[in-house]
């Protein structure tokens, strides 16, 4: 089989080392079954890529997987873990961190206090720690402060240091929300549009961040529209059609398959 034909009817089960999994995952709201019993695997290094047409159910299975929905049933593992319907904190625990398709609004943020939303295991979330162990919470944001400038000067974003969140533009926010998801350093990064309405320049430079994040061990699984930039990026990519797994296979096996072009019905594939 040449790799141009690889490609299976739904996820492939089976890989020998995912980093997460999910197991007849379903969520309804109303009468619409917006996830319909997805299985998926993501092996451990891979940038997996996750398509589908509008309204497919991508952004849902991320909010099930990170904890953001509760799901009507199935399971989902990061780390052979079980978090299925835990609090995204205790899924970030696990290993797992997302960014979202819209971000998150920064109202009165700077750039640098957007960045330190959401650190995990910080002893200055338990009340009870802050009057035993002082010291030991000021070390910590000491060194979540000094992390936080390091990841904005990887990002080459530092300069924006000190500028209030909400007076970025849409591309400049998508760098932050991907500088900052990888503050938590988690295991699997779940990518939401990273490069929807992003200039190409900034849509080039933000691939490159995202190859250097996972070439440093970062599994990442990434939606995006943007067919040129996810078939370059992701292997291999995953179609969900109306909450189910279509297919999954090679970029180019994707590309070219008949149920993936008639999902589309002629939309951004033809491009
Ligand atoms: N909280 C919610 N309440 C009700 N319906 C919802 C909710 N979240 C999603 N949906 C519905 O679920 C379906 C799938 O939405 P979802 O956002 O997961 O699609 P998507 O594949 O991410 O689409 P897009 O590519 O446009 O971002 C849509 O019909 C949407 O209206
Ligand atoms: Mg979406």
């Amino acid at each position: 089989m040449t790799d141009e034909d690889r490609i299976t009817d739904g996820a492939v089960s089976g890989k020998s080392d995912p980093v997460l999994r999910v197991d007849g995952l379903r969520k309804a709201f109303g009468g619409l079954q917006v996830t319909d019993d997805v299985d998926l695997e993501v092996e451990r290094g891979s940038i997996t890529g996750l398509i589908g047409p509008n309204g497919a159910g991508k952004s849902t299975l991320f909010n099930l997987v990170s904890g953001f929905y509760e799901p009507d049933g199935g399971s989902v593992y990061v780390n052979d873990t079980e978090v299925t319907g835990r609090e995204p904190h205790a899924v970030a625990d696990a290993g797992l961190v997302r960014t979202f398709q819209t971000p998150r609004k920064l109202e009165g943020m700077t750039v640098r206090e957007a960045m330190l939303v959401g650190p995990q295991h910080q002893t200055g979330e338990s009340v009870f720690s802050i009057f035993t162990n002082r010291s030991q919470v000021l070390a910590e944001e000491r060194a979540n402060l000094e992390q936080a400038m390091q990841t904005l000067e990887r990002f080459e974003i530092a300069e924006f240091a000190d500028t209030p969140a909400t007076e970025l533009s849409g591309g400049q926010m998508k760098l932050v929300e991907l500088a900052r998801a990888t503050m938590t350093e988690p295991d699997v990064l779940l990518l939401d549009e990273p490069v929807a309405g992003v200039n190409p320049t900034l849509a080039n430079k933000l691939k490159g961040f995202i190859r250097d994040i996972n070439d440093e061990g970062i599994t990442v699984l990434l939606i995006e529209h943007d067919m040129g930039f996810i078939m370059d990026l992701a292997d291999p990519i995953v179609v969900l059609d109306q909450g189910r797994v279509l297919v999954e296979g090679a970029p180019d096996a994707v590309r070219t398959d008949d149920r993936v072009v008639d999902a589309y019905l002629g939309g951004p594939l033809d491009e």
